[in-house]
């Protein structure tokens, strides 16, 4: 069965994704940083629309999501929110944009509702995160948190490895989503842990969780969109279903495109604009240019 269109939607709110996981519907949510990519996301009926990070790596080209600045992300928060009119969308914030005080975290997160046309924003981290997530709240923001693999801090990880494999890991996890919960998140991203952990998590919190290789048992599932659609190809984690290969139907027609141009198969008649015969003859009179 397809997805409502877009067009027939309501905004979806904070309170359409709790409303769905209550009645156990579950929460589709994708990544977007353009505003055609927004724009058919948003048509094909999606809940959420992450303006992620992961933009530093999938269209930026950096190694890690690290070097992403404020700026950057608000010009593709922008671009997304001109496409997007009915998905609930999200503006990540980026490193050092909320780690170091409170205050310069609200200010940071209010420019992604005032500039930028976000409806809430994500930030990553557990208990060490409480203060400041109360306090964006308290400033009436909507707070996504992120726990388990959180990239920020793939140096302190050692890697974009699986988080709470282990009992007493997977017990901190569960404390921080309670943790985050009280602190006023109204959701979760949970990514890289273990299935039966997210089960557990999204069973003991009351905020919809949203799973990227966290298995079955979340409220909802995110994908990053460059790895779904195979447009990323320097490394395609395990949890990715591809469900197109753009990256190779993208090489394809721009090699075509380059052998016709060279063979001058391209431009034909069919593409070319025209003159009127009569207005031709006129302009070569007037340039006094001999006809054939
Ligand atoms: O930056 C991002 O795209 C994310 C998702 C992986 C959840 O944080």
């Amino acid at each position: 069965m397809s997805a409502t269109p877009a067009t027939h939607r309501k905004k979806i709110t904070t309170h359409t994704l709790r409303a769905k996981k209550e009645r156990g519907e579950p929460i589709t949510m994708l990544t977007a940083y353009d505003y055609p990519t927004a724009l058919a996301i948003d048509r094909a009926g999606v809940d959420a629309i992450l303006v992620g990070d992961s933009l530093g790596m999938v269209v930026l080209g950096y190694e890690n999501t690290l070097p992403v600045t404020m700026e950057d992300m608000l010009h593709h928060c922008k671009a997304v929110a001109r496409g997007a009119k009915t998905a609930h969308l999200i503006g990540d914030m980026p490193f050092m944009s909320y780690q170091v005080e409170a205050r310069e975290a609200v200010r940071n997160a209010g420019r992604f509702l005032q500039e930028s046309g976000m409806d809430a924003v994500k930030l990553e981290g557990g208990r060490e995160m409480a203060a400041t997530i109360e306090a964006i709240v308290a400033a009436g923001i909507p707070v996504m948190g992120h726990l388990g693999l959180t990239p920020q801090s793939v140096h302190k990880l050692g890697g974009y490895k699986t988080q709470g494999k282990s009992a007493e890991a997977a017990r901190r996890l569960v404390e921080d989503a309670r943790i985050l919960e009280d602190a006023g998140c109204y959701a979760l991203v949970l990514e890289a842990i273990p299935d039966r952990v997210a089960e557990l998590i999204s069973h003991r919190i009351g905020i919809p969780t949203i799973g990227i290789g966290a298995g079955a048992g979340c409220d909802g599932q995110v994908l990053v969109t460059h790895d779904l659609l195979g447009l990323f190809d320097r490394f395609t984690p395990k949890f990715v279903k591809k469900y197109a290969n753009i990256h190779a139907e993208m090489a394809r027609a721009f090699a075509e495109y380059i052998a016709e141009v060279q063979a001058h198969q391209f431009p034909t008649p069919e593409h070319s604009h025209t003159i009127e015969d009569g207005e031709f003859r006129e302009l070569l009179d007037l340039l006094e240019i001999e006809r054939a």
